[in-house]
């Protein structure tokens, strides 16, 4: 999420005090005579806070740091494969594959099945711009389909009427942290001969009718971006198959086509996962199931603070998921009335808070070259204008939660008034 909509570190402070001459947006303008702009109190909270999580796995992360400094071995090897095989492990997935991101594991999956110039892949325009950048960056085309208005997700009942004959492969997203209903999903692929290439970025850990998040599909993607619920020191992307072809294809594309020192069976590029990374990861992997349980109790919080409140008629805060669903809250997004002004709000508050999508992806210039027009995918639309994500990380206290819903819930009174 670079650029606009997500802070290019994983941590959101909030402004608190815009200067006078022009302070520098989001979007990396900058405003000019920002004269009446109200301060923010002090902030409540990050966005998301990975000092504190740092500071419980300081001695673990420092520790393995070293191990890979004494070692100077930088470039794959064991760490890369330890942690390869652990998250294939805890996934119950035949191979797992590191490389540089997820928007490479997304090029990669797509790269070994074949998916090139010409082919179309089924996706949903609600999500990061990397799930349909990444079809249209190998020269295919994304088709977009529109959103589910409860989960966010892909909606399954529109998949059918999207395919043609140049569909290769659908790429559903787990956003936020819940799966897509992947049922429905296998079966049209199946009958219809085309891939599936979970975009798992946001949900490492997700489970749907018992099974993880990545494996469902013919590949799952994941990202290790550091806001990510296992996030690294840096970028760092990592790709699941049950096919031991697709595995020995992705480990080709991600070193220059090599097997063998300067012997290239086909053409890849350099997309691997430095040891580093991985070594950090392998620490932080031992955390995750503890800090999952975390953001879910947090999440947990929240709706019974909102039901509390009784804010039904402004906010509507993700359901809980049906019991096949694991929902791993990525992000903790509600939908809401009058959107901006309640962000506004909050900000002055000092409660910080992000909009994951801003723009669903069939407008954003970018994607000019699709004739996206407005109307087109009304749920994404509408949930692009209407959703706002709150902290929900595992430090999280539980006086803070309150305090977030209580300027929530003040925000809506004093404008009932
Ligand atoms: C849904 C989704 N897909 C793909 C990506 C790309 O991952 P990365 O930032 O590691 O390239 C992200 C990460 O932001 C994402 O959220």
């Amino acid at each position: 999420m670079e650029g606009g909509d997500r802070p290019l570190g994983a941590k959101v402070t909030v402004q608190a005090k815009p200067s006078a001459q022009g302070a520098q947006t989001k979007q990396g303008g900058v405003q000019t005579a920002v004269t009446n702009v109200p301060e923010a109190s002090a902030p409540l909270c990050d966005f998301l806070d990975l000092k504190a999580q740092f500071a419980e796995i300081r001695e673990e992360v420092m520790a393995a740091i070293a191990k890979v400094m004494e070692s100077q071995l930088f470039i794959l090897g064991s760490e890369v494969k330890l942690l390869e095989e652990e998250i294939a492990g805890m996934l119950g997935a035949r191979h797992g594959v590191g490389c540089a991101s997820g928007t490479d594991a997304l090029v990669l999956a797509m790269l070994a099945v074949g998916v090139g110039e010409g082919d179309e892949v089924i996706t949903t325009p609600f999500s990061f711009v990397a799930t349909a950048g990444t079809i249209a960056w190998i020269r295919a085309t994304p088709v977009f389909v529109d959103i589910d208005p409860i989960t966010y997700n892909i909606d399954v009942t529109k998949i059918a009427a999207a395919i043609t004959p140049r569909t290769r492969a659908i790429m559903p997203v787990h956003l936020f942290g819940l799966m897509a209903d992947m049922a429905p999903i296998l079966e049209l692929a199946k009958s219809r001969n085309l891939a599936v290439i979970e975009d798992a970025a946001q949900a490492i850990g997700a489970r749907y009718r018992g099974r993880h998040a990545g494996t469902l599909g013919d590949f799952g993607c994941f990202s290790f971006f550091p806001s990510k619920n296992l996030g690294a020191a840096g970028d760092g992307g990592l790709i699941t198959t049950e096919k031991t072809e697709f595995d020995e294809k992705l480990r080709l594309l991600r070193m220059h086509g090599s097997k063998t020192k300067y012997h290239h069976d086909i053409l890849g590029t350099n997309s691997r996962l430095d040891a580093l990374q991985a070594a950090i990861l392998r620490v932080k992997l031992r955390h995750l199931e503890k800090w999952t349980r975390g953001r879910q109790e947090r999440a947990k919080k929240y709706r019974a603070l909102f039901a509390e409140r009784n804010l039904r008629e402004f906010v509507t805060p993700p359901l809980p998921p049906p019991a096949e669903f694991a929902h791993v809250y990525n992000q903790f997004t509600i939908r809401c009335r009058r959107r901006d002004e309640l962000r506004e709000y909050l900000r002055l508050k000092g409660i910080p808070s992000e909009i994951y999508y801003p723009r669903a992806l069939h407008l954003q210039p970018a994607f000019a070259n699709l004739r996206g027009a407005a109307g087109q995918f009304p749920h994404a639309e509408a949930a692009s204008a209407e959703v706002l994500s709150l902290p929900v990380f595992p430090e999280l206290r539980e006086e803070q939660q309150m305090d977030i819903v209580n300027a929530i819930a003040q925000f809506y009174a004093a404008s009932a008034r």
